[in-house]
């Protein structure tokens, strides 16, 4: 039997701007199982980075009870939620996020060393990671002398590194061709699905879709479930 490992119960979040309360969910209940790669989609503005934001903790909720692997997030302090995230979570995103000042050794280490990991292990599990993503021979080099496709695949490196059980994409190939972005998501799908991780990925390719066991989409403020791209 497959584990629940992302569970929402009645969650429901506002935001107030400018003095005017904006309404984004409102008694949203969703199980997303382990080892299940799930797929939102919707239009601009329709609450999928917030929902993503929530899951890993950077956002709050309103209402209602998010728990992770049977833990409830609100019952947690922000420092307790970001040490949940760096053990739990792996973030890609659609600028990637690299930071320019540092090498892609040092960009891909840097869970590890947030969470006091590194060790021999550890390194060999890098050269590992940008073994399998092709970009072997690119650790010396700065963010700025790769292409957007490589940095991508440092990203994703990045986001798997520190062994995490959940994968949080928000349009990773949005900056990306449509060849260069379907080989990063081809090797994304892989490296998660050999691993057993679930991911919840935000996207706009139907390629994607296509490899996704599930597609969700925001609705009046609800997470409907599609059974086929509308
Ligand atoms: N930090 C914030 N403060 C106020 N409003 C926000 C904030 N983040 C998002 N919103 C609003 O919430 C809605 C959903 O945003 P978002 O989750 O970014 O949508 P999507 O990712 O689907 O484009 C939008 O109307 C946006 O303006
Ligand atoms: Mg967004």
């Amino acid at each position: 039997m497959t584990l629940p490992i992302i569970e929402f119960q009645g969650l429901s979040k506002t935001y107030i701007e400018a003095g005017r309360s904006h309404l984004v969910f409102n008694q949203v209940d969703t199980i997303i199982k382990q080892g299940e790669f799930t797929v939102l989609v919707g239009k601009s503005g329709s609450g999928k980075s917030t929902l993503l934001n929530l899951i890993s903790g950077i956002d709050c909720a309103d209402k209602g009870v998010i728990k992770i692997k049977d833990q409830s997030l609100s019952g947690m302090n922000e420092n307790q939620r970001t040490l949940f995230r760096r053990k739990n979570i792996g973030f890609v995103f659609q600028n990637y996020n690299l930071i320019p000042t540092l090498s892609i050794m040092d960009n891909l280490l840097l869970p590890l060393e947030l969470t006091g990991q590194i060790n021999e292990a550890s390194i060999e599990r890098a050269h590992d990671l940008l073994d399998k993503l092709s970009v072997k021979d690119r650790s010396n080099y700065f963010p700025d002398k790769l292409s957007g496709g490589e940095q991508q695949r440092i990203a994703i490196a990045r986001a798997l590194i520190h062994e995490p059980e959940i994968i949080l994409a928000d349009e990773p190939t949005g900056n990306l061709d449509e060849e260069t972005g379907q080989n990063v998501l081809s090797l994304l799908d892989e490296l998660v699905r050999e691993a057993g991780l679930t991911m919840v990925m935000v996207t706009h390719s139907r390629d994607v879709i296509g490899l996704a066991d599930r597609v969700l989409t925001i609705r009046d403020c609800k997470l409907v479930e599609l059974d086929s791209f509308e």
